[in-house]
């Protein structure tokens, strides 16, 4: 029984039907990724990659009202992006550049204003972007403050996440990057939760490496068995091979088993006695959430990972979710934003409970990044003439040839 169980979850796995939408003709088991280390890889990357991806930068929720606003640095193209909501509702993103020297508007964080005042001699931009003053302006001769408004980038909104292409021209509207396996299948699904932690950190490792590191199972039997021992997998799928797994012509979704015999430590009982249960977590009808997730409507499940192409993976739970953004400085340095989600709290029970849940995600993401930098050292030697990947890495696979693909392009 429990062999013909594990047997089915395995073939599952290894089912990826043309539905997928993307040729496993492609899919290469051994990858050079050594040589994806150089400044030139990283260059062409950069413009034939990232600049023609449409990128999550946040969400509408970030900036609820009139004038609300983020900052968001985005180092792989030496700058940073001033999104803001407009007192016509419109989100936009600029350029976070003031129009007369250059200087950088405002210089980090969030809030809400009325409108931007630059620090260095006082132009003031509205919420849409329009240069609303100029200081002295007699001494401006000719100035048309109409030709100085901030400078915009392509900006879209999807459900509630928001997007930026840095193209001149996009080549692809959002719906059309995003495919049709995402654009209608999460409707509500981002609305459910609250953001309860947001930190960022650099690591010195190429982006490849550190999207990988956020979209296998392989690894956590190993590197996560004392922090998370025995919420993925157990008894019924000891490998913890995947139930569920999309490849998509650019992004790709899998769903991560839950264990329905972990053992429940005594903190945790606590945790869940004030609040809920987040992992592994079968308390709810999965049949409540939009289709794109837990799409296979799995019974044990955990959670999904999604991984936006290029450099944005979600993990996608029902009462919590976390999204990890990479953003590559250069070729061997990565910017990596981490924000966590759980569900609206009630009451203080609920929020400690959630303070528990937290701080193990936490211990977990740090184990993730404690390879980085190694795996770093040692492909940058150069000694090592491809790596070799599993099933289990298939959407690694996946990764490594989409990124060709685009290379590929004209
Ligand atoms: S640089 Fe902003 S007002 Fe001069
Ligand atoms: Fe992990």
């Amino acid at each position: 029984m429990q062999a013909a169980n594990e047997q089915a979850v395995a073939q599952r796995q290894e089912e990826l039907s043309p539905q997928d939408g993307y040729d496993r003709n492609k899919l290469r088991t051994q990858v050079d990724v050594a040589s994806m280390l150089s400044d030139a890889h990283f260059t062409a990357e950069r413009e034939k990659v990232f600049r023609r991806a449409w990128l999550p930068i946040g969400h509408t929720d970030d900036i609820p009202a009139p004038g609300s606003y983020f900052v968001q640095e985005v180092p792989t193209f030496n700058t940073s992006l001033l999104v803001v909501r407009g007192r016509d509702n419109q989100v936009r993103a600029f350029h976070n550049a003031c129009r007369h020297r250059g200087n950088k508007l405002v210089r980090e964080g969030e809030g809400r204003r009325n409108g931007f005042m630059c620090n260095f001699h006082g132009w003031v931009f509205s919420a849409e972007g329009q240069l609303d003053v100029v200081t002295d302006r007699r001494m401006f001769e000719g100035l048309d403050p109409n030709e100085y408004a901030l400078i915009p980038v392509h900006c879209e909104v999807w459900e509630n996440l928001i997007f930026v292409n840095f193209d001149r021209q996009p080549r692809e509207t959002l719906e059309q990057w995003l495919g049709p396996q995402f654009f209608g299948q999460y409707q509500g699904y981002w609305d459910l939760h609250q953001k309860v932690a947001s930190y960022s950190f650099e690591v010195n490792a190429n982006w490849h490496l550190c999207v990988n590191a956020f979209t296998e199972g392989y690894h956590t039997l190993y590197l996560h068995k004392h922090t998370a021992r025995d919420y993925q997998g157990g008894r019924i799928n000891p490998q913890r091979h995947r139930p569920h797994m999309e490849l998509m012509q650019r992004h790709h979704r899998y769903s991560a088993p839950g264990n329905p015999d972990h053992r429940i430590l005594p903190v945790e009982a606590i945790a869940i006695k004030h609040g809920r249960k987040q992992l592994p977590a079968f308390d709810f009808d999965s049949s409540m959430l939009p289709p794109g997730v837990n799409p296979s409507r799995y019974e044990y499940w955990a959670f999904d990972v999604v991984e936006l192409f290029p450099n944005f993976v979600a993990i996608t739970g029902n009462h919590f979710r976390a999204e990890l953004t990479f953003w590559p400085i250069d070729a061997g340095r990565t910017l990596i934003t981490n924000k966590t989600y759980n569900y609206k709290t009630r009451n203080l029970g609920e929020r400690i409970s959630q303070g528990y849940f937290r701080s193990r995600g936490r211990d977990v993401v740090r184990e993730d990044l404690s390879t980085l930098e190694a795996q770093q050292q040692m492909l940058a030697a150069g000694v090592l003439p491809h790596l070799v990947l599993s099933k289990q890495e298939i959407a690694l696979q996946h990764h490594f040839a989409v990124t060709a693909d685009m290379l590929e392009a004209a």
